[in-house]
């Protein structure tokens, strides 16, 4: 983002990641796959901590509010080409440096301008959805300029709003990601300000594409991807995905984001898809489907207009970036 010059993605840099061992070919190697036996009982005893980020099938439902049509991005590209800073700066970084990352036991604090602020375990946060886990394959636009399809299981957003009960002047709803430099290397240098922050409206935090994720491709989030929890609005640029999120806090006033704390002038709180506003380093109205040569066409609101323009109905969308 703010350190690499070029937006563009070099293709190469996705396809020569010969290090990386896929979390299904480890355990395919080590005998486990097709075992029968649920990975979550297997896994802790049998593999080492840096593989602790084999991950746990998940029970889900499809949902309705899924893209069709589009091939989904192979998990090998989702989970080895990634941001998180907080695990170094490079893409492969996070896969190579994530995987002792402890996120059980965890807490996620629900708290600020509510009436029923509570701090609880991943699993209890997922259990505030009447519907449990649902799987949604959306459409993800970075703002370097590359896509991917991914699909994401979580729940909506709106269901860990409505049961904090936030209180009328609850405005905003600001997420916090957790601060432990011991196990993040990227936290022990000033290269964010940390801990990563970011921030949502409260119709757009409210919005039934909104989620809080806790799995992918069918079995929980791998480390490098934001596990155990992390944020997903699939009409604004991949970096309001905040992860591994330990705070939720109802409040008044817009809240600092990271990335617009570094550069307001690049990046904005808003930071929908858009087209029409370039980025001032290089040109939004383009993209790389990351696995295609061919830039396609960037969609408006990435293609979730109708779900979500109304929302700035009377807006300078050139203002509020
Ligand atoms: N969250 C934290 N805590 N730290 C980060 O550096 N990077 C953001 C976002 N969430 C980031 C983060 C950016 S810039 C992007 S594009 C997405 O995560 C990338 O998500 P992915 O690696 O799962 O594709």
């Amino acid at each position: 983002m703010l350190i690499k010059k070029s937006p563009e993605v070099p293709y190469s840099e996705i396809t020569k990641k010969t290090d990386y061992l896929s979390r299904r070919s480890f355990l395919t190697a080590a005998g486990i796959a097709g075992a029968g036996l649920a990975a979550s009982k297997v896994l802790p005893e049998m593999l080492s901590p840096e593989l602790a980020f084999a991950s746990t099938k998940l029970n889900f439902k499809k949902s309705d509010l899924s893209t069709h049509g589009e091939d989904i991005t192979p998990e090998k590209d989702t989970t080895t080409y990634n941001n998180f800073y907080e695990f170094g700066t490079d893409k492969d970084d996070p896969s190579k440096n994530a995987g002792k990352f402890r996120t059980s036991p965890w807490s996620v604090s629900i708290e600020g301008l509510c009436d029923k602020p509570q701090k609880l375990d991943v699993d209890s946060v997922v259990k505030l959805s009447s519907n449990g886990l649902e799987e949604r394959v959306y459409r993800m636009r970075c703002v370097e300029g590359w896509s991917m399809i991914i699909p994401w299981i979580g729940i909506p957003l709106s269901a860990v709003i409505k049961a904090a009960q936030p209180k009328p002047k609850a405005k905003y709803v600001a997420f916090e990601t957790i601060w432990d430099p011991k196990q993040m290397p990227g936290q022990q240098r000033q290269v964010l300000d940390w801990p990563y922050v970011e921030g949502l409206r409260m119709d757009e935090a409210m919005n039934q594409l909104t989620i809080l994720a806790v799995g992918m491709y069918g079995e929980s989030l791998p480390n490098q991807d934001g596990a155990p929890i992390r944020l997903v609005v699939p009409w604004k640029y991949g970096f309001k995905g905040i992860k591994s999120i330990v705070k939720i806090k109802f409040v008044e006033k817009e809240p600092p984001t990271t990335w617009n704390r570094m550069a307001p002038e690049e990046y904005g709180f808003y930071s929908n898809v858009n087209p029409n506003v370039d980025h001032p380093r290089w040109s939004q109205a383009t993209e790389r489907r990351i696995g295609e040569f061919r830039r396609r066409k960037t969609l408006m609101f990435n293609g979730y207009a109708d779900f979500v323009a109304s929302m700035y109905n009377g807006m300078d969308l050139k203002k509020y970036y």
